[in-house]
């Protein structure tokens, strides 16, 4: 990547079409040189040649001369001189081609033709925005590894009142400028890192079973920053209902035997081990009924036993590797019983979540969490997953970094 980066904005028929020159200038005033490609409808919002006058780039626009054959394939050549693409604002239809891959115009074509990192900022009215098309599609292109920059609630352009409108442009500039960062960062490079995701289920029976809400997102969002900062990933988990991570070993382990037989086996070979998956703490004492229990009796009672303390196990068998738990506990007043696990189980660092807030946390897409080490405690502030996952490896690769320094890493 040279030192300025280079962005290519994709700008798309909607009535936040205007906002798009101020994000255009906060891109600039980031160190970037922005090159505008419009959809056909965009320029009926906005003319290119404010775009062009800012950018003082030629702006692509969707005219015919240029999807015939010349010198030059636009979409394939800008795309790979982009260092990132950024569409805002993005309509309900473009988001829908993407999701489908259809390329039926230059901006469609060009983000099919474009492997680097994507942003996209919806704006609609808020009937479009919730529409379930439109949050199937958005859906799909998060799994897919796109970074939608989510729309705010406000007065819309319609007159509604709702969810829908774009972005503040300095939130999408913020968002650019943490992806560069990423992209830059290969501070893993090399590294053997294990995580674990999801959420074990202990079997009562052939149906039922003792679970817990956990939806693995904050560890695969983990999975693909670490492989995407050069580390081998290894990924155990435990009843995940998500796209597999590209580039990242994938393994099943449903119940928290399999969970600790699966951490086991790994530890020799890894350099850290990051426990994001809720494990069960107990399972049927007697182990799971044979078929399925029947109807009939007015009590049940089951008789529970404490599944294996894998990361306990872990402390007593590791041989240096950098060691990360999860606690996920109830209120503020967690936090010390966090700090209790974190020197009772000999781990590196913790991170606490506080699972009686209901907008984040389990099955939520954003976190806010709090790292904590033997002697520092980081508020990691509301926010997605995936920037969570960012955050928290930039204190581990910073930890495990200064370590090697100490040689203290397993070779
Ligand atoms: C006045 C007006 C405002 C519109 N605003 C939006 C909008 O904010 N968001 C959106 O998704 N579509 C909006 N549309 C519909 C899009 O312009 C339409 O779906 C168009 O086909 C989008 O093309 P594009 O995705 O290629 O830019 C608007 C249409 C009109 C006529």
């Amino acid at each position: 990547m040279a030192d300025q980066p280079v962005v290519l904005l994709g700008v798309t028929g909607g009535i936040a079409a205007y906002k798009a020159a101020e994000l255009l200038r906060g891109l600039q005033k980031a160190n970037m040189d922005v090159r505008v490609v419009m959809t056909k409808a965009a320029t009926r919002f906005v003319g290119p040649m404010t775009f062009e006058t800012l950018s003082t780039h030629a702006v692509r626009l969707d005219e015919i001369s240029e999807l015939t054959a010349d010198s030059r394939i636009t979409h394939i050549d800008d795309s790979q001189e982009a260092d990132i693409m950024v569409i805002a604002p993005a309509t309900a239809n473009t988001i829908a081609k993407m999701a489908n891959g259809i390329a039926d115009n230059l901006l469609s074509s060009m983000y099919l033709a474009f492997a680097k990192t994507v942003v996209v900022a919806p704006a609609m009215n808020t009937n479009m925005w919730e529409h379930p098309a439109t949050q199937r599609n958005v859906l799909l292109l998060r799994e897919r590894g796109v970074f939608v920059v989510e729309p705010g609630a406000g007065e819309l352009a319609c007159g509604d009142y709702g969810s829908g409108r774009m972005a503040n442009p300095d939130s999408i500039v913020a968002e650019v400028k943490l992806r560069l960062q990423v992209q830059r960062k290969r501070d893993l490079r090399g590294m053997r890192v294990l995580i674990t995701a999801g959420g074990t289920r202990e079997p009562i029976d052939a149906v039922r079973f003792i679970g817990n809400r956990s939806s693995g997102k904050m560890g695969f969002a983990l999975a693909r920053a670490a492989f995407d900062r050069g580390a081998h990933v290894d990924l155990i988990q435990a009843n995940v209902d998500m796209p597999d991570v590209p580039g990242v070993r994938q393994v099943e382990a449903s119940t928290a035997a399999k969970m600790h037989a699966q951490v086991m086996k790994r530890l020799p070979d890894i350099d850290i081990l990051i426990m994001a998956a809720a494990v069960a703490d107990y399972r049927v004492a007697d182990g799971p009924a044979g078929g399925k229990v029947g109807k009939g009796k007015d009590e049940w009672c089951i008789d529970l036993a404490a599944t294996t303390d894998i990361l306990c196990d872990v402390a007593e068998h590791h041989k240096g590797q950098y060691l990360v738990g999860f606690a996920a506990e109830y209120g503020l007043e967690g936090v010390a019983r966090a700090r209790g696990k974190l020197e009772r189980k000999k781990l590196d660092m913790i991170v606490f979540n506080d699972i009686s807030r209901t907008d984040i946390g389990f099955d939520s897409d954003y976190n806010e969490v709090r790292i904590l080490t033997k002697d520092s405690e980081v508020l990691l502030g509301r926010a997605q997953k995936e920037t969570i996952a960012e955050l928290i490896l930039d204190n581990v690769a910073q930890a495990v970094r200064s370590r090697i320094g100490e040689g203290s890493l397993p070779a």
